[in-house]
């Protein structure tokens, strides 16, 4: 380069931050961190918007990769895509066993020096910080735990139908659902998508196999109790609980259905407790104007999942120190306390760290945290095999299959039902 072309571009880099307006330049400076998720319903983006707000506080730029879908298999799809054509995103939002499965493609990068700054090794309890390290390294933060097996209801409209008790058992729960009926209420809001109809399927699992059954059929994949008459009862009551579905749920959002709850159009809802995130975006309060109980005949189970976000190897474009700074930083807020009492209110999940202060929460999230500590205890704490903590996507994806084609079959037989889930398990294992 000539002399007169380096004075030229020196005095274009000196002039040029003061074009800029000052935000934009700290942005720039900083680093950028993008984040593929699924919280897109009001109350999820709401939650989300409060990571976004800490890490920008810090100077650092936020690009929101959200895909819709609840679940997440769109958002799933999207980040393979982008992983495979080598421009992934700086963080993604991946769970469980899935973590392990990128990990093993060399595609995830560690942030240890955030987690040993930051001392993740005692703030977090030792099972969920073995999920997120690959190979003895962190490679994912987690932001919460999430409860799967409740069961949501507006009190207002269950009075209205006649119903004088939350049920408890699954006989209480169609007695309830037969009167909300018979007053014109829809008795159960529901979306007619795989992963809302397996979450339905996995509250009857535990409810009539309990945690052991669970473990032998969705851990263990043994072959008798996917096959047995137990099974054949789960189908048996799903079937029976698809008559008090939404007629119009078919392919419907969870969080629209949630809304008919909320509207007093519909009585209940089975649903993780994401669902609270949209009461409390209406500005609705727990324990009066919404019930939160556990699925009934599940009572001392607690199935979960954990949301975390893995940590992708930037391409060599992005990889630049000021966007290696902003995904420490995203996954150092993501750990204190001030963001952990925020996102979890607003989300209705439980923090994931220890030693936070569960009288700030509704009684809901005091619930869910006493039942936690409770089944941890009794051995009943259950990974959710539909929230991608127990299977891989490969065989999550088969057994959706086989519920939703069972849920669109109405002849389908519940006593085979079970076969199917065994063959598509062992299909989607090798
Ligand atoms: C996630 C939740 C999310 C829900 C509905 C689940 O897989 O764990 O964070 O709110 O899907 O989109």
């Amino acid at each position: 380069m000539k002399p007169i072309n380096r004075l030229a571009a020196l005095s274009l880099a000196s002039v040029l931050p003061l074009m800029l307006p000052p935000v934009v330049q700290a942005a720039q400076s900083q680093g950028a961190v993008e984040v593929v998720h699924w919280w897109t319903s009001a109350g999820e983006a709401k939650s989300v918007g409060v990571l976004k707000q800490l890490v920008e506080k810090q100077g650092f730029t936020w690009r929101d990769s959200a895909v819709a879908g609840g679940g997440g298999a769109a958002a799933m799809t999207i980040l393979k895509t982008r992983a495979v054509s080598g421009s992934p995103p700086s963080a993604a939002q991946v769970k469980g066993p899935d973590i392990q499965e990128w990990g093993r493609l060399g595609l995830l990068t560690p942030i240890d020096n955030v987690a040993k700054a930051n001392h993740w090794d005692s703030l977090l309890p030792e099972t969920v910080a073995d999920l997120m390290r690959y190979e003895g390294h962190y490679v994912a933060v987690p932001l919460n735990i999430h409860r799967i097996n409740w069961l949501w209801l507006n009190p207002e409209v269950l009075k209205q139908a006649g119903v004088a008790k939350a049920p408890s058992t699954l006989e209480e729960l169609y007695a309830a659902a037969d009167k909300l009926k018979e007053a014109g209420f829809i008795a159960l809001a529901h979306g007619g998508q795989p992963w809302q109809d397996t979450t339905v399927f996995e509250a009857l699992v535990l409810s009539i196999m309990g945690a052991q059954g669970f473990n032998q059929a969705f851990i263990e994949h043994d072959a008798q109790t996917l096959t047995g008459a137990k099974m054949t009862e789960v189908f048996t009551a799903l079937r029976k609980l698809q008559g008090y579905m939404d007629p119009d749920g078919t392919g419907q959002d969870w969080n629209l259905e949630a809304a008919k709850v909320i509207d007093g159009k519909a009585g209940m809802q089975i649903m993780g407790d994401w669902a609270k995130s949209e009461w409390t975006a209406a500005g609705k309060k727990a324990g009066t104007d919404y019930q939160c109980l556990p699925f009934p005949g599940s009572q001392g189970i607690y199935s979960y999942t954990i949301d975390s976000l893995a940590m992708f190897k930037l391409s060599r474009k992005n990889d630049t120190p000021g966007n290696n700074s902003a995904r420490d930083t995203l996954a150092k807020v993501a750990l204190e306390a001030e963001f952990q009492y925020v996102f979890n209110q607003n989300k209705g999940s439980i923090p994931v760290i220890k030693g936070l202060d569960m009288s700030l929460f509704d009684h809901c999230a005091q619930a869910s945290a006493a039942d936690f500590a409770d089944a941890e205890k009794a051995g009943t704490l259950i990974p959710s095999m539909a929230f991608n903590m127990s299977t891989s996507q490969a065989v999550q994806g088969a057994i959706f299959d086989v519920v939703s084609h069972f849920l669109s079959d109405k002849n389908a037989d519940p006593s085979k039902a079970g076969q199917q889930l065994r063959s598509a398990i062992l299909a989607a294992s090798h």
